[in-house]
């Protein structure tokens, strides 16, 4: 990984800039400008790049399309829901090629659709360990400074006291309530919260509502012949029970 990415700073490092390139520069590019720009107040070395690379490939893939494969797991499982969402994309939509980020906005069935998903399976259930940094009191236990503390968002987000038959994936409670993931409400917090919070929510979320809309609107999927709906695993088993259906494209 090392040698790959020093080769891929190198190309940019000597790769001609040219004035016209304004939007077409990537995140490399964009990391080497700030090493430049700090070189004479806080240098930022080239390993710190290749982490940060790494860090964010690691972060933003495996996550953005589990939550998608679950999703799709759920509405296969559910198919009233799948028709409830399919029928909000298709007629937003219409005949246009295209889904834009405007035609999001007016898919209300689909936010709650993916909410619920993040609700059941959000792919950091534990989050990202935190340490205590001074000794603390939380519901009446002392926890001393240097423990390590892990927040099962697993079992808050199924915890009965908070929500309504919890283990049903049933969408339509999200649009009964103003409950967002964006930190603010402590019962969902499947992209964490604070200064250690997800920074790739936004775009996460609307990659995973584009290509979640493209595919209902473009598609009716079944399971392959034989396959129970009832034995659909939707656990998360990252990759070890891969779903498995059939896909029919749909003209309107
Ligand atoms: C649906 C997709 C995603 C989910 C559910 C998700 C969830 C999370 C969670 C739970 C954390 C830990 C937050 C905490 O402990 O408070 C996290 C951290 C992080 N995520 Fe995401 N993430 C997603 C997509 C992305 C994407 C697309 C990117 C980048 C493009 C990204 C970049 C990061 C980074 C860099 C961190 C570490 C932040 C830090 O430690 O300061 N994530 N994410």
């Amino acid at each position: 990984m090392d040698e790959f990415l020093e080769v891929v700073i190198q190309e940019h490092r000597v790769r001609e800039r040219r004035e016209s390139d304004g939007d077409a520069l990537d995140f490399v590019d964009i990391l080497l400008d700030l090493q430049r720009e700090n070189a004479s107040r806080t240098p930022i070395e080239d390993d710190t790049i290749k982490a940060i690379v790494v860090d964010m490939f690691g972060a933003g893939t495996q996550t953005t399309f589990a939550v998608l494969e679950r999703t799709m797991a759920e509405l296969i499982r559910n198919p009233e829901t799948m028709k409830t969402l399919q029928n909000e994309v298709r007629e937003v939509v219409g005949r246009k090629d295209e889904i834009d980020e405007q035609d999001l906005e007016k898919m209300p069935y689909l936010k709650a659709v993916l909410k619920e998903s993040l609700r059941l399976h959000s792919p950091s259930p534990l989050l990202i360990p935190r340490e205590l940094t001074q000794d603390t009191k939380v519901l009446g236990y002392d926890v001393a400074s240097g423990t390590r503390v892990m927040i099962n968002v697993w079992a808050i987000s199924r915890d009965p006291s908070l929500w309504e038959n919890p283990e049903e994936f049933r969408p339509e409670r999200f649009l009964e309530m103003s409950t967002d993931f964006r930190g603010l409400h402590f019962e969902f917090t499947p992209f964490g919260a604070g200064r250690r919070g997800c920074p790739g929510v936004t775009f996460a979320v609307a990659v995973d509502e584009l290509v979640l809309a493209k595919l209902v609107q473009n598609f009716d999927f079944k399971l392959l012949d034989g396959a129970k709906l009832k034995e659909l695993d939707v656990s998360e088993s990252n990759g070890k029970c891969p779903l498995l259906v059939v896909a029919t494209p749909y003209v309107c």
